[in-house]
């Protein structure tokens, strides 16, 4: 299986779920590529926000080695499940599928733990620490959710 976390920037939210899901499939033992990508191209190659870096390491969390790249079209074909942050994401990404085979696998990440809700990770890059701290909070959440069922 291969998961990959989409966002805006690829610096806060969606390198924070990579970096969670990452550990707890490692924890696990399980065979599942994890990756992240966001629909916008400011930051491509710079390592994710140092808040969210710090936030992350304050949660026994290392997202240090994470990079920025932008969502391409080919990742519909090398992955299984696609995540989006928001509403904002999804449609940017759905925009580039190709087929409903493409359509299938994009998902709103909050949906795994408020299903059908649609509620969104909201954007922390403008606010304060606490919008790091309640991101954090929702991934990890959201994952635990992910990684069960990539259990069974
Ligand atoms: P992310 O946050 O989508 O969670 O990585 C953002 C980071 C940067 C910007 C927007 C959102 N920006 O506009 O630069």
């Amino acid at each position: 299986m291969k998961v990959l976390m989409v966002c805006l920037g690829n610096i806060c939210r969606s390198p924070m779920a990579d970096g969670l899901l990452r550990d707890k499939v490692s924890k696990e033992g399980l065979d599942v590529i994890v990756d992240s990508a966001g629909t916008a191209s400011y930051h491509v190659g710079n390592s994710p926000d140092n808040r969210m870096r710090a936030t992350a390491k304050s949660f026994g969390v290392n997202i240090d080695g994470l990079r920025a790249r932008q969502f391409v079209t080919s990742d519909f074909d090398k992955f299984d499940l696609i995540y989006a942050m928001d509403e904002s994401n999804k449609s940017n990404i759905l925009r580039l599928a190709r087929n409903e085979n493409d359509a299938r696998k994009v998902k709103l990440i909050l949906n795994e733990i408020y299903p059908g809700e649609n509620m969104s990770v909201p954007d922390p890059y403008y606010g304060g620490d606490q919008g790091f701290i309640d991101v954090y909070d929702m991934l990890d959440r959201a994952t635990d959710k992910i990684i069960n069922d990539l259990k069974r």
